[in-house]
């Protein structure tokens, strides 16, 4: 099967299956919030278009003040880009031809990001049957690497490492003199929100990746940001271009911020709609590996008959073809809204009696 790289995109996917689209589709591919951007984002459409007549500030000042009070840390700790993606990309500028270890199955912009670098990458593969833990190798093989890349919680396992295991890599690597990339893009989605953050003060081989976007659900906007010391910081703003966030996801960023209630709101709501759908899809017979954020691994016996099945019935999940580890093994599923989960439900049953 010829598969688009991402989620998202329904379209792509019925193209390259040949397969028509239904009138509706539910895209259980796409990882964002599935309430929706907040509510405050449409109220106050018409103040956010006055951002747009103007070049955006190219310090992000009062973006840059908002994620340094949410994050308890001074303003030059903190680096906006046009998505975390830009970030990644900026990150891998960094590491030329450098040697750098991918701990998998992970998000694939790591590996697109340094390979168009010429970066020398490993990847350390952690396996389904240990629960995707971490284990003991990853010290081994991160002696002599530049840097190291790891998701937490990880896209596409939905896995959150515990602080202590992370914390352990980060002192170690420091020893090796190996930076270590970690992505939280998902964080705020955990009930725990887990997060390396505190230890930054005191390691500057710790950058942290954050997005806007999941949660606030405002992909097409594309706002992330980093948090490292400050001459990490300066060495990876000289690599982006002089107005990467655009003016609009300055201010909405600053807004979405400054808001707990959605966070909030969504955090409780995926709990309660990851564990129904836990409990359901195990009581149908179906391996489902625990998660600890807005997507879940389930792992079909026939996997690409059952997307192709999915797909003909106008529901989308993320096929993992393209994730070391998984290859194709396991369909990657949104925790989306009640009904819609329901939808998904029904569809299996279809297919487990067809
Ligand atoms: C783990 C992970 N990190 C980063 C990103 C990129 O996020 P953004 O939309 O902020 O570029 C994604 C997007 O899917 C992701 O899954």
């Amino acid at each position: 099967m010829n598969l688009p790289q991402h989620g998202s995109n329904p379209i792509h996917v019925y193209r390259n299956l040949n397969i028509d689209p239904p009138a509706r589709i539910l895209d259980f591919s796409v990882n964002t919030n599935p309430l929706g951007p907040p509510a405050f984002i449409k109220e106050r459409w018409h103040e956010y278009l006055h951002a747009i007549r103007d070049y955006p500030d190219p310090e992000a000042s009062v973006l840059i003040n908002a994620l340094s009070k949410a994050n308890e840390l001074p303003p030059d700790w903190l680096l906006p880009g046009n998505g975390a993606a830009e970030l990644i990309a900026a990150v891998s500028q960094e590491l030329k031809g450098e040697k750098v270890l991918i701990i998998e199955p992970a998000f694939s912009e790591y590996r697109r990001a340094l390979e168009a670098q010429g970066a020398d990458i490993e990847a350390h593969v952690l396996s389904a049957e240990n629960n995707w833990e971490l284990d003991e190798q990853i010290f081994e093989k991160m002696t002599k690497k530049k840097a190291l890349f790891i998701c937490s919680p990880n896209n596409p396992t939905g896995k959150s490492y515990t602080v202590s295991v992370l914390a352990e890599v980060v002192k170690r690597a420091e020893k090796n003199g190996t930076l270590v990339v970690c992505d939280e893009a998902f964080y705020d989605f955990t009930e725990k929100a887990e997060t390396l953050a505190p230890m930054l003060r005191n390691f500057s081989n710790l950058i942290i990746l954050r997005s806007l976007t999941k949660m606030y659900a405002i992909a097409g906007l594309r706002l992330g940001y980093m948090m490292a010391s400050p001459p990490v910081i300066a060495r990876i703003k000289s690599l982006l271009p002089h107005w990467n966030v655009n003016a609009l996801a300055q201010v909405i960023g600053t807004d979405c911020i400054s808001d707990g209630t959605h966070a909030e709101r969504t955090r409780h709501f995926i709990a309660n709609e990851r564990r129904r759908m836990h409990q359901l899809l195990t009581d149908m017979g179906f391996c489902v590996y625990p998660s600890s954020t807005n997507y879940y691994l389930l792992r079909p016996v026939e996997r690409a008959a059952l997307y192709v099945f999915l797909a003909k019935r106008g529901i989308i999940t993320r096929h993992t073809e393209n994730f070391a580890g998984l290859e194709g093994g396991f369909l990657r599923v949104a925790v989306k809204l009640r009904h819609e989960n329901d939808e998904f439900i029904d569809a299996l049953k279809e297919w487990a009696t067809c």
